[in-house]
């Protein structure tokens, strides 16, 4: 299957002597890949798994055979509603099959297997496995013992380079473009893996970064040293403060499961919460994010407004995943 391309504008970070340009013109091989770290990404390879995305929503309608025979493994040993079944649904409306797991409990795990042995017996069953693993590092492991391509579906609190790229893309959807934009990522800045990738990818684009978060819920030392390096950053604690210059707002659910004391999330519990009053303030246009799901940081009589996109942005998991899964088994270049 051919797509039409649309010519892009030069990526900022285009340089000749990156080993990755071969005279002027970034190589950008995705066959194969594992998807560990948006770190591991270029603009360039992430605006055209954008594009990719884009070229997939009339497909995800009408239904493709494009991976016929393929079969993707979801191996979940933590909870998932949304990235599972995305991947899974991707993965059907594109002709192809799914097996997994989900749960500790029904896996072999239970009896004392070890990642690497997972791996390596998975393998064999699928051509593409995405894990989600409580774990850091899990997935980057994970992918080193399988020969397949391994997809990072959220690693412990470090990344979930997935979720980021459907949240970028639903950014372009939602607003034509990403450079340019004021974007504050609020809530639980530490724990939350979402918005580390997140992170990680805008700071490759011309964005103004609000991060707003209790103290004890900071943004990684070592996401925030690697992106102000890039872009402009601002910490908050407060949502007031930024509300009224915001054009994305991406709020994250307080990770209670991962504070190793119980009595230092009760402190934070309930540090945010959008309701129709906070709007008030907002820019008309401004858009309200969330990787869901969400406990108390947005009220449900914000569902019904404008600038609700928290619910599109489901759809446009599929799509991206679509998109990423045809790049990834080499069925589009
Ligand atoms: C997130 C996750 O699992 O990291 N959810 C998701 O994948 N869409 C966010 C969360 O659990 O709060």
């Amino acid at each position: 299957m051919t797509f039409p391309r649309c010519p892009r504008t030069k990526a900022k970070e285009l340089s000749t002597t990156n080993p990755c340009f071969v005279f002027g013109v970034q190589k950008m091989e995705f066959k194969e890949r594992d998807i560990i770290s948006l770190r591991d990404f270029s603009r360039s390879e992430i605006d055209y798994i954008l594009d990719t995305a884009s070229l997939m929503e009339p497909v995800a309608h009408s239904r493709s055979d494009l991976l016929r025979s393929k079969i993707l493994a979801t191996l979940f040993f933590e909870p998932s509603t949304r990235t599972r079944l995305s991947f899974e649904s991707a993965m059907h409306r594109l002709g192809g099959s799914a097996i997994g797991f989900a749960g500790v409990e029904i896996s072999s795990v239970k009896k004392g297997e070890n990642l690497a042995d997972t791996m390596r017996v998975v393998e064999n069953y699928a051509d593409v496995i995405v894990v989600r693993h409580p774990l850091e590092g899990a997935a980057r492991l994970a992918a080193e013992f399988a020969s397949v391509p391994v997809i990072n579906g959220g690693s412990g609190a470090e990344e979930h380079p997935t979720q980021a790229l459907l949240d970028l893309y639903t950014i372009m959807k939602e607003k034509g473009k990403i450079d340019g934009l004021n974007i504050a990522l609020v809530g639980d800045l530490r724990y939350g893996r979402t918005v580390h990738s997140l992170a990680y990818a805008l700071s490759l684009y011309d964005v103004n970064l609000f991060f707003v978060s209790p103290e004890m819920l900071r943004m990684r030392r070592e996401v925030s040293e690697a992106i102000k390096e890039k872009i402009c950053v601002t910490e908050k604690d407060r949502l007031e403060d930024v509300i009224g210059d915001v054009d994305v707002l991406y709020m994250t659910r307080i990770q209670k499961e991962r504070f190793p004391e119980i009595a230092d999330y009760v402190k934070v519990k309930g540090s945010y919460r959008v309701d129709l009053k906070l709007l008030e303030n907002a820019r008309g246009n401004m858009i309200v994010l969330h990787p869901l799901p969400r406990v108390e940081e947005i009220a449900p009589e914000v569902d019904d407004t404008v600038h609700a996109k928290y619910f599109q942005q489901v759809w446009n998991g599929i799509v991206t995943r679509m998109g990423l899964l045809a790049l990834i088994l080499g069925k589009i270049k």
